[in-house]
């Protein structure tokens, strides 16, 4: 048997919301790797950044902007992928914005939005990846970044936490449905990260104290950083996890095994 395999060189890797936190940390990890990655996001002028960044760290990436709940962008994403590189390896469906708010205060609309990104999005994206692994000999991996929203309740996650257990129903679903074909699907249920969108929860009403009380619910006793959790998305797409399909790896400081 081979030694351990995390290596990504010359792997085709695409990453969605990939000018921010966990995407970007992902995508910089990916590319350290050696793998040949593809960043999109709907801010351009955060891919722009995240390219100067790789570029210096000498890695390369190729960025795409568009938004991942327009079908037409997610396919122009993978597309982009497949004509300059000739084949996707790795999908991860990162993308997604955090809402908090209780049933109450969330209306239809916010209801609406937040499930066409973090929901119909990351159906889109594992669609599109899908249909471009399932002609590959080799097949590939997608990892679907949940939250451990998507696996236990919580409160003021009324819109945010049920989206979020799409990532991890699609998760398991695909991970069946597309076993036989090589294509491995899963996921990672990170606790709160300390990403740019979580920074600025301490601005909007109740952030302040949702941030104290949550930062406290994990038995580690502090927030996680996003290179932990590009880490374990790292691992779950690599050939080291080669038999490794439907899981949904918890990256929260033992919040969920309480
Ligand atoms: P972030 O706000 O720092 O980064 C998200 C990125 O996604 C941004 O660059 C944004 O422009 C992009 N994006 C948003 N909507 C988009 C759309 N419609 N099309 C294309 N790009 C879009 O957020 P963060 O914290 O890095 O979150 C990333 C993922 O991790 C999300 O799916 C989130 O639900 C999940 N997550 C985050 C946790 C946290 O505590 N930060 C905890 C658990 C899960």
């Amino acid at each position: 048997m081979s030694g351990y395999e995390p290596g990504f060189q010359g792997r085709v890797c695409l990453v969605t919301g990939a000018a921010s936190g966990i995407g970007r940390a992902t995508a910089r990890l990916l590319a350290d790797l050696g793998g040949q990655v593809v960043a999109t996001d709907r801010n351009g002028g955060g891919l722009a950044a995240l390219a100067a960044q790789v570029t210096a760290e000498g890695g390369t990436v190729t960025c795409v902007e568009g938004d991942v709940s327009r079908p037409q962008d997610v396919q122009r994403m993978v597309d982009t992928a497949v004509k300059e590189f000739g084949r996707l390896d790795v999908a991860v469906a990162n993308a997604g914005i955090l809402p908090l708010s209780d049933v109450l205060e969330t209306t239809p609309e916010q209801w609406d939005e937040v499930m066409a990104v973090d929901g119909r999005g990351m159906f889109l994206t594992c669609r599109q990846a899908i249909a471009a692994m399932r002609t590959q000999e080799s097949g590939g991996a997608l990892v679907c970044v949940s939250s451990v929203s998507g696996v236990a309740g919580q409160a003021r996650q009324a819109a945010y936490g049920p989206a979020k257990f799409v990532a991890t129903g699609l998760t398991k679903h695909l991970a069946v449905e597309w076993a036989a074909h090589g294509i491995r699907v899963n996921a990672v249920a990170p606790g709160t990260i300390r990403t740019e969108r979580v920074i600025a929860l301490r601005d909007e009403p109740g952030g302040r104290q949702y941030l104290e009380t949550v930062s406290r619910a994990h038995p580690m006793n502090r927030l996680g950083e996003p290179e932990e959790v590009a880490q374990a998305i790292a691992f779950l797409a690599s050939p080291a996890a080669s038999f490794i399909t439907g899981a949904v790896l918890p990256v929260d400081g033992g919040y969920l095994a309480q």
